[in-house]
């Protein structure tokens, strides 16, 4: 079979181009512990409410000694809970997430606060909301009759509560 010369060439081009994509994509992943904020860790959904951090009494915001905050919520058919959250602008915040129920997302509009929250896997966000304002948090995964309707609410106040 006879291969014209430069397509040869391009052939080794794109060739190399992929596997340096992969190499530096693996790289980065590792090195720098980069991965999907879902599923972080395992978790048993159906005791959720029974012990542990996801517990009724230990979901909502909690201040951590070094400033930053630390957001605990679980997502259940058809809301976040507690349905609302209120944290300082401009503070690093932890966001951890367990599923009740079922697949739902969540996401606040304008800001990178964005994951799905899969039953049996805890959910992680690590951000920093640089803007004061109420945003809404919406679910974005399909989850059953009432999806439309399943948010809550993220308060970001103007002053850093330091
Ligand atoms: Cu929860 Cu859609």
């Amino acid at each position: 079979m006879h291969i014209d010369a430069t397509e040869k060439k391009w052939f080794y081009i794109s060739l190399t181009v992929t596997i340096a994509i992969i190499v530096i994509l693996t790289f980065s992943a590792i090195s720098s512990n980069i991965h999907p904020p879902s599923s972080v860790e395992k978790i048993d959904s159906n005791r959720l409410h029974l012990d542990g951090e996801f517990k009724e009494d230990n979901l909502g915001v909690k201040k951590n000694a070094d400033g930053s905050y630390s957001v605990t919520m679980v997502a259940a058919r058809y809301g976040f809970y507690p349905q609302r959250i209120e944290v300082p602008v401009n503070t690093p915040i932890k966001i951890r997430m367990a599923s009740f129920d079922v697949l739902h997302g969540i996401h606040a509009p304008f800001t990178n606060f964005n994951t799905m929250v899969v039953p049996g896997y805890v959910s992680e966000v690590n951000t920093t909301f640089t803007k004061a304002g109420e945003y809404p948090l919406f679910c974005n995964e399909f989850c059953g009759l009432g999806h439309d309707h399943m948010w809550s609410k993220l308060i970001v106040s103007e002053e850093a509560e330091k």
